[in-house]
């Protein structure tokens, strides 16, 4: 459905309450609108159109898709049908994968970024790498400072494209996490990265928020992302692993968006006030095992702290890979 841009956020927050948001798919921007992927027909109480869903294909991307193939098949002729039909733009900076054996793929990047208004094309070469999650990317066009701030739900995000990942697909969960909190709480985000829970989740809830983040490169973004949303009352930066930094017995809340946070969970207990509070643990596992199979770890390490729990959210965030699933629970630990 395609909305006015004024309208989205209400839009997504509405459809989030209903279930009704398309996860499978990307939201998108173009121009003054904002199409969001739904999963069926469903009545805003405001302005929108459903029809225009029937022509912005690709993930809302196919009206500059066709400018692009157009401007591109004069280079590479008939090659052109084998062009990336979606990309990421993060600001002004875009992200595009080529399928393999692809050429002059310098020359096609060059009419991307002019169709899209972007300074600087990444190409990805090869996802998200380690424990500090560093983008495989390299440098195919235009400026090589791929700086930028990313605008999303009113939060400005400035990161290098080229050295911090930036997961579109988890969009909606930065936005859900922006209302989870209640005025006051204290949040401790044991994987801050660069702030994408932590500032919203401060801005728009007023918590008070502890990020942790061991990548210096992260870290650095984080403190200014805290300075760009003024929130530096709110928000403490903490660099280290989080095992050692994050304080203890003093969260309402603990958000774990990493997915190789199973073996943290014994320290988020102790983060925990008084080894109460609600945990947001993110993972990765079979579609077919989840919301059990994360529940069941989360259950362990309360069980294990003298503590009990109960699961009061569950949603997949995005497909991970075929069969798996990235998805979050929310455990009430008591
Ligand atoms: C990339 S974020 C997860 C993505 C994020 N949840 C989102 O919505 O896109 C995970 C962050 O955890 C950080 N990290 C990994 N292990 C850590 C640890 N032991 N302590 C603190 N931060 C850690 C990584 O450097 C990374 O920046």
């Amino acid at each position: 459905m395609v909305v006015e841009k004024r309208y989205a956020e209400d839009a997504i927050k509405f459809l989030l309450e209903n279930e009704m948001l398309d996860d499978e798919r990307r939201i998108s921007r173009e121009d003054k609108k904002v199409e969001i992927p739904v999963k069926g027909n469903i009545a805003l109480p405001f302005p929108h159109s459903l029809k225009e869903q029937e022509y912005i294909l690709y993930r809302g991307q196919d009206v500059p898709f066709k400018e692009i193939k157009k401007k591109a098949e004069r280079i590479i002729g008939g090659k052109a049908e084998l062009l990336p039909k979606k990309w990421e733009k993060f600001g002004d900076v875009l992200v595009i994968k080529f399928p393999g054996g692809f050429e002059r793929k310098e020359e096609v990047a060059k009419i991307y970024a002019d169709v899209l208004k972007c300074r600087t094309v990444l190409e990805d070469v090869g996802g998200i790498m380690g424990v500090k999650r560093k983008p495989l990317v390299k440098h195919i066009y235009g400026d090589k400072n791929a700086e930028t701030i990313h605008v999303e739900n009113k939060i400005k995000f400035m990161f290098d494209a080229s050295k911090i990942m930036f997961s579109s697909g988890n969009v909606d969960e930065r936005i859900r996490m922006a209302h989870a909190g209640n005025e006051g709480e204290v949040v401790v985000d044991m994987f801050a990265g660069i702030g994408y829970f932590s500032i919203p989740i401060a801005v728009y809830s007023k918590t008070e928020v502890y990020a942790c983040e061991i990548n210096d490169v992260a870290y650095n973004y984080l403190k200014k992302n805290i300075k760009l949303n003024n929130v530096e009352k709110n928000v403490t930066a903490l660099y280290g692993d989080c095992r050692d930094v994050a304080p203890r017995n003093a969260a309402d809340r603990v958000i774990m968006g990493y997915f190789k946070s199973k073996n943290f969970l014994p320290y988020a207990m102790e983060v925990l006030r008084g080894g109460k509070g609600i945990i947001h643990y993110h993972t990765t596992c079979p579609k077919s095992s989840f919301p059990e199979e994360p529940f069941s770890d989360v259950k362990k390490a309360a069980l294990d702290y003298g503590k009990s729990v109960e699961m009061v959210f569950h949603k997949k965030v995005k497909s991970y890979a075929p069969g798996i699933i990235h998805g979050v629970i929310d455990v009430k630990v008591f």
